[in-house]
């Protein structure tokens, strides 16, 4: 397995894989990868000849009150584990070659990421196309494989791709989770086991929700939001939710009447921790 630190060492790299005829599969991640990431790098390699796995923990993506110098770093397992995984090349390009002093250019994907958790987190979505498009750009993917578990994120490329006309293949696979259900996440190593226990609160008010929905035929917004919340505060007294949100799959328009073809998605801090979650209503 390769690990490339230079944008230019990249490009060469990829234009003679291309040149071969061989197909480019990408894995956008930021690190401190777990069994959700090595995933996305699984499928990837099963959709192409050549799997790169970036690791990049994106500043412009983070708003100045979050964990960016906190967020967890672990270079050498990584770089283990994605060989273990099936990948090919690693890609992690330094901070100031991505974003020399005076960088000026960003991609910015306009009405999906104005609500969820843009209207929580304003710049995000800015930081994350504008770091996409520049992977893009280096590594020209055929695929490109994200996670469900980041619902709206995995929208707002898939319609940044559409309007830019990349000829990327997104694929979105399925959130990986722990045996109690909770999504995989590198924030969940900030928990004490204690507190871990009490993260299970976003799956369990997701199941509680897909049940009434599915089995019991409840549609009511309101309805269900009041019993996720309670089912949230059962389990975690201390949790602080950000939003509740049941919309469509593709736009995230908001729904009034719930049913299967919807989403549920959910952002909630635990211990002081920002955790979000989805799940169809299917
Ligand atoms: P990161 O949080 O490291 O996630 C990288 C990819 O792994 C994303 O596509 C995410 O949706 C996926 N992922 C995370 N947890 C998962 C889980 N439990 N199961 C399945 N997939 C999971 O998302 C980012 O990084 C960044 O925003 C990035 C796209 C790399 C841009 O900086």
């Amino acid at each position: 397995m390769k690990i490339v630190r230079s944008i230019r060492r990249m490009q060469i790299l990829c234009r003679e894989i291309a040149s071969k005829g061989r197909k480019i599969g990408l894995v956008p991640t930021m690190g401190f990868l777990h069994e959700g990431h090595l995933s996305l790098i699984g499928r990837a390699g099963r959709l192409s000849d050549f799997v790169i796995t970036s690791i990049f923990v994106n500043p412009t993506q983070f708003s100045a009150d979050e964990d960016l110098a906190g967020y967890p770093r672990d270079e050498k397992k990584d770089i283990r584990d994605i060989e273990t995984a099936g990948g090919h090349i690693v890609f992690i390009p330094k901070t100031s070659a991505i974003y020399p002093e005076d960088y000026q250019t960003f991609v910015t994907v306009e009405k999906i990421t104005e609500s969820l958790e843009g209207a929580f987190r304003p710049t995000h979505f800015r930081g994350v196309t504008t770091i996409v498009t520049k992977l893009f750009n280096i590594t020209r993917p055929d695929v490109a494989v994200f996670g469900m578990k980041d619902y709206q994120q995995a929208m707002v490329i898939k319609k940044m791709i559409r309007d830019l006309d990349y000829p990327v293949r997104l694929v979105i696979a399925p959130t990986v989770r722990e045996k109690d259900g909770l999504a995989m996440s590198s924030r969940n190593s900030y928990f004490t086991p204690a507190q871990r226990k009490e993260a299970v609160c976003l799956y369990r008010a997701l199941e509680t929700a897909r049940t009434m929905v599915i089995k019991d035929g409840v549609g009511n917004v309101a309805v269900l939001q009041r019993k996720m919340k309670n089912v949230i505060k059962s389990i975690c007294p201390t949790a602080e939710i950000d939003y509740i949100a049941f919309t469509e799959f593709e736009t995230l328009r908001p729904v009034q009447k719930v049913s299967r073809k919807h989403v549920c998605s959910l952002a909630v801090r635990v211990h002081g921790v920002r955790l979000i979650d989805n799940m169809k209503m299917l």
